[in-house]
């Protein structure tokens, strides 16, 4: 008696209780079942795993587990999609993801049937191959979520979406969409977040978009948005982000925009804007990205006091007057370079801000000296202001900056000498403060900035030699020490010199010097008008990677050796030297750069991002003359981040 009733127990304990309340409905089941041997994925297998709530990517209504709430095939590598509709028959289902699959194709019977799950709020098709236009979404009244993102749909956009009533989240991004934005984005009006960059967008933004009250983010950048901001958007009182960047917006931009209590970013480059905002700017404003428009005037002290600003971004307008006297301690990044700013860099607007990384003033008006006080921002990392009027020394403060990685003063009138202990600034790796009129020697610490990948010292007025440890550093691709006073020995080189070595326009003699032998990654080799003599060593024709040699202006004499074809010799001006006789002479094409790629990887891994795209910048500027417009690439989301210990964190800019 007693063992029968155990018995039962049993039996209800491990038969019926797991076959009643454990289990998925058949249902659901089955259509799992089916679909799994169309998927032909081992995570998706009833042979070793029976109950589907177990595979990956499913969710199902834990405890009971009786039905399934949700289910991810993101990265599966899904091509085909004729399973789809199956799946429409869990009718308990609140989210379907199935991004980064092959996906070319959505079959119209998903569209008929999932639409009829009143429950289903999340759907996302990101990262397919998607292609056609928009489907129309029928019923899917409770959708809340809607990610098409990163496919290739194309055509315009009508009324594919008025019946998604629900809808608080639209992700159209990164695809081929034309015509105007859609602007009836569900009738109940709680869209908060719409994004629709990187299309082929054309005309106004639609006045209407200014009525979902509760949109907290609107990207529309990377368009061919004309007109003008619809005044409407002064009425999003919960709007956090605004991306318009890379449109053909033009006029003013709306007074209260930037009053919106709520907004920390707003981000407008790249646009034809000719005014900046009159009214203060919102407290919570954190990043403001206005550069590349066409705006006028002067920037008005309350722009950049906001207590929590981080990031301003300014640089290529017309700007004019000088810079405000005060500015918000948070400020990590401030660029206000190729305008036409003037006056003073004023002695109380960079006094310690204690998180300012990245200041960027260079090409503008700016005269008189540099304030010394720059030297107590200690984070800074990057300091430029080349290109400006800015004479007197420069100061030892600056010496201060011992986090700095990237100096550049040139092309300004800058006198006296370079600080003995510019060694301090042992993190550069892109000094550069041509083009001024410094004098005196180059203090022989400089081979204690053993991070330098680019030195340049060209056109100033340094007498002396060229320091014996130069060859100390290592990284050093670039060296420029043309149109100075320079003579003597020339001692060893960096051994992997790379871009460019200039010696020219000194007070070099003697023969050419086999300290030069080593320097087999070296691209252009500039030893011009100095008074170099004797023969062309046969050394030079064994560099392997030269592709430009200038010899011109010196007395050298003899039979040049015969160089590769490739590699293009200026001999000019050296009466004494010949080409040998049956060599015509070598005007050989620019050889492409094969260095560049090289030069990015490597810095890539030790320096700030910004300072890569900087060195990538100048050095394709240089040297395979990118067009400026293609480098422009549109804002990244993040703030800029330093790198901490050689790790590359994602970066803020371009
Ligand atoms: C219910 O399903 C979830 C996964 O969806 C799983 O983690 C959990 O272990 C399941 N519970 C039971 C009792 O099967
Ligand atoms: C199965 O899906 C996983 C993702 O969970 C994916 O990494 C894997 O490549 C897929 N396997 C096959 C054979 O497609
Ligand atoms: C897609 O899968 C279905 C069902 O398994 C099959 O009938 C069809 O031939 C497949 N299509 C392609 C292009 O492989
Ligand atoms: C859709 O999937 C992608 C890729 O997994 C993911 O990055 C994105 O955040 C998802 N969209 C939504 C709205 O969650
Ligand atoms: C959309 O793309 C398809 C090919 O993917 C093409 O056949 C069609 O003409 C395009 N439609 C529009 C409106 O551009
Ligand atoms: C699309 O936008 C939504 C809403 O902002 C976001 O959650 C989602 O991550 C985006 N998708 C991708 C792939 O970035
Ligand atoms: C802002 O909203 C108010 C109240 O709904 C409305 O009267 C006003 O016309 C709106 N302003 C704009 C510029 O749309
Ligand atoms: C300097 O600034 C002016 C004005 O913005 C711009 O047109 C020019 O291209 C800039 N020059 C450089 C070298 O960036
Ligand atoms: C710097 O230039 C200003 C004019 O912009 C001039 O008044 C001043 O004397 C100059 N200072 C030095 C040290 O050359
Ligand atoms: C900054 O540099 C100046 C001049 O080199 C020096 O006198 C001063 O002590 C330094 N300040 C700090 C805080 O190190
Ligand atoms: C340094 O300045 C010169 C003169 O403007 C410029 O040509 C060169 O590209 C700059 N190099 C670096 C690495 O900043
Ligand atoms: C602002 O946008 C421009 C592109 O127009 C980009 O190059 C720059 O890095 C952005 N500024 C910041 C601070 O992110």
């Amino acid at each position: 008696m007693r063992s029968s009733i155990y018995g039962i127990s049993f039996f209800f304990l491990f038969c019926i209780f797991p076959l009643v309340s454990g289990q998925l409905a058949s249902k659901q089941s089955n259509t799992m079942i089916t679909v799994s041997h169309q998927l032909a994925n081992s995570s998706w297998n009833v042979e070793k795993e029976q109950n589907p709530c177990l595979w990956e990517g499913v969710t199902c209504n834990a405890p009971h587990n009786d039905s399934i709430l949700s289910l991810s095939l993101s990265g599966f590598g899904l091509s085909n999609s004729s399973f789809l509709p199956l799946l429409c028959q869990i009718n308990s289902l609140q989210s379907l993801d199935f991004s980064s699959n092959l996906f070319n194709s959505i079959p119209v019977e998903f569209f008929n049937s999932c639409g009829e799950i009143d429950g289903l709020k999340s759907l996302n098709f990101s990262k397919n191959m998607l292609v056609g236009s928009l489907p129309t979404f029928q019923k899917f009244v409770g959708l809340e979520s809607l990610d098409l993102s990163f496919n290739s749909l194309n055509g315009s956009i009508d009324s594919q979406l008025n019946g998604l009533s629900a809808l608080k989240s639209l992700n159209l991004s990164f695809n081929h969409f034309t015509g105007s934005v859609p602007s009836r984005l569900g009738k109940s009006r709680v869209l908060e977040q719409l994004e629709l960059s990187m299309n082929r967008f054309t005309g106004e933004i639609a006045s209407e978009i200014g009525e979902h009250g509760n949109l907290i983010k609107i990207d529309l950048s990377g368009n061919h948005l004309n007109g003008i901001i619809p005044e409407s958007f002064v009425n999003l009182t919960k709007l956090e982000t605004l991306i318009l960047s890379s449109n053909q917006l033009h006029g003013a931009i709306p007074a209260g925009l930037l009053g919106i209590t709520t907004l920390q970013r707003f981000s407008a480059n790249q646009n034809n804007f000719v005014d900046l905002p009159s009214t203060n700017p919102s407290m919570s404003l954190k990043i403001l990205n206005l550069s590349y428009n066409k705006i006028t005037g002067r920037i008005l002290p309350q722009l950049l006091l906001g207590s929590n600003l981080q990031t301003v971004d300014l640089s290529y307008n017309m700007l004019t007057g000088p810079i405000p006297v005060t500015i918000s301690s948070s400020l990590v990044r401030l660029r206000l370079g190729s305008n036409y700013l003037s006056g003073p860099i004023p002695s109380t607007s960079f006094v310690s801000l204690p998180s300012l990384t990245y200041l960027e003033l260079d090409n503008n008006s700016f005269t008189g000296t540099i304030p010394p006080q720059i030297g107590s921002n200690r984070k800074l990392a990057l300091l430029n202001l080349a290109q400006n009027k800015l004479n007197g020394t420069l100061p030892d403060e600056l010496l201060n900056l011992t986090q700095l990685e990237v100096l550049k003063l040139q092309l300004n009138k800058l006198s006296g000498e370079i600080p003995n202990q510019i060694g301090r600034l042992n993190m550069l790796s892109v000094l550069n403060i041509s083009w001024n009129s410094l004098n005196g020697i180059i203090p022989p610490s400089i081979s204690n900035c053993g991070k330098l990948i680019s030195l340049n010292l060209q056109n100033n007025g340094l007498t002396g030699l060229i320091p014996d440890a130069i060859g100390n550093l290592k990284f050093l691709l670039e060296l420029q020490l043309g149109e100075n006073k320079l003579h003597g020995r020339i001692p060893d080189m960096p051994q992997k010199l790379q871009i460019s070595l200039n010696l020219s326009f000194n007070n070099f003699d003697g023969p050419i010097p086999t300290t030069l032998s080593g320097l087999n990654d070296l691209e252009v080799l500039d030893l011009s008008n100095n008074r170099f003599s004797g023969t062309v060593p046969d050394f030079l024709v064994r560099l392997s990677s030269l592709s430009q040699l200038v010899l011109s202006n010196n007395q050298l004499f003899g039979d040049l050796p015969q160089f590769k074809p490739h590699v293009s010799v200026d001999i000019n001006g050296n009466p004494q030297l010949h080409r040998p006789k049956d060599s015509p002479p070598v005007l050989s094409k620019k050889r492409k750069p094969v260095g560049v790629t090289i030069v990015i990887t490597f810095a890539a891994a030790v320096l700030v991002v910004e300072v890569v795209a900087i060195v990538f910048l100048l050095i394709s500027r240089r040297l395979s003359k990118v067009n400026e417009e293609q480098l422009q690439s549109l804002e990244v989301l993040s703030p800029p981040r330093v790198i901490q210990a050689n790790m590359l964190t994602a970066n803020g800019g371009p």
